[in-house]
């Protein structure tokens, strides 16, 4: 980091809008003056994101959510120094929300505009300047588990990062979310399989863990398995899951949670790189989280999980990429288009 910009007073405004959280958040240099998130409550009726509707209620935020996170962070628009925002990858119509504001707020305002890619903003929320948050040192794994990705880089530095492995079919969120979704849990599913998990049995039923090679993913065999597992016990017992929810769900999640550190295992055997950082919505896993802090001790590893709020799609890990592009005069022309997929 270049030490001389640090002792300036950089505020950025940071616009996140690629699926369908609209969020915006302010930070003076690498810290945090306000997160604001509007979920979008419209998607539950569906049971899963529908784009349309996302997009509708992403301009139907955008302008509160901002006007939110200057209020909160006690700063004046004309103040800031310039705005970031998620160029890709998401659904067309969300990003493309965010840009066109971020666009023309930077035109406005004739400040800076930084484009920045969802999945290193996840990776870089780790930067977060925080007091209960600890900063990994270079070279370290990043394993992004969320809704809408599941992805294991190598992180070099700021902007040298490398995918080692990534899934197949399904994020290891989707795959909680279907598999709630057949036991009858409401949308999104992942964190009350979670919650029932925590009463359950892990090693009453198991279920297949999908080969592939040793550092991708592929989740949707385990979906099918969960399908053809709870058909075969509700043709015997109609009322399987009225007693054995607990037992089932904390089998699913052995089974990915397992997946998962196996994943580790490999990546760490591989690179000789054993600090692991973790992001995305899945990181409030309390399997996993508790299967990383027993790897501290058993395999010597130094884990990171982020605060909660910068875990899940959130604006201040826009922020952070933000701030640090600014500090190395990286910047987007205006004629930037959002980009529903966009290299790494
Ligand atoms: O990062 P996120 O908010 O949005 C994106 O998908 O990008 O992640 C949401 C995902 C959902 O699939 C949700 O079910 C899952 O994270 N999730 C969990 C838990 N909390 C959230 N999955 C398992 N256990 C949890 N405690
Ligand atoms: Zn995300």
């Amino acid at each position: 980091m270049i030490r001389s910009a640090l002792n300036k007073d950089i505020y950025i405004l940071a616009i996140e809008s690629s699926c369908d959280d609209t969020s915006a958040a302010v930070l003076h240099n690498d810290r945090v003056l306000s997160n604001v998130v509007a979920n979008q409550e419209i998607h539950r009726a569906y049971g899963g994101v529908v784009p349309e509707l996302a997009s509708r209620a992403h301009q139907q935020n955008i302008v509160p959510v901002v006007d939110q996170a200057l209020q909160r962070a006690n700063i004046d628009k004309n103040q800031l120094s310039a705005i970031a925002f998620t160029q890709g990858p998401g659904l067309m119509g969300s990003l493309l929300v965010g840009t066109s504001f971020a666009k023309s707020l930077s035109l406005g305002l004739d400040i800076p505009l930084i484009d920045v890619h969802h999945m290193h903003a996840h990776i870089l929320a780790h930067f977060i300047r925080d007091s209960e948050q600890s900063i990994p040192e270079f070279p370290f794994i990043a394993l992004t588990i969320s809704g809408g990705h599941t992805q294991i880089v190598l992180v070099k530095g700021y902007f040298d990062m490398e995918i080692l492995g990534e899934t197949i079919d399904d994020a290891v969120g989707e795959a909680y979310d279907k598999s709630a979704k057949m036991l009858g849990l409401p949308y999104p599913g992942g964190p009350l399989v979670d919650r029932y998990a925590r009463e359950g049995n892990p090693e009453a039923y198991s279920f297949p863990k999908p080969k592939v090679d040793p550092l991708n993913f592929s989740f949707s065999g385990l979906k099918t398995a969960i399908l053809y597992f709870l058909e075969q016990q509700q043709a015997q017992d109609p009322d399987f899951l009225s007693h054995a929810m607990n037992d089932v769900c904390a089998s699913i999640q052995k089974t990915i949670v397992d997946y998962l550190m196996e994943k580790l295992d490999n990546v760490v055997a591989q690179t000789g790189v054993n600090r692991i950082a973790i992001g995305g919505g899945v990181s409030a896993n309390s399997g996993i989280r508790a299967a990383l802090a027993q790897a501290q001790t058993d395999r010597g590893w130094k884990t990171y999980v982020p605060k909660f709020a910068y875990c899940t799609d959130n604006a201040a890990m826009i922020g952070i990429v933000g701030y640090l592009k600014f500090l190395e005069g990286k910047q987007a022309s205006h004629a930037i288009a959002a980009k529903s997929r966009l290299s790494f």
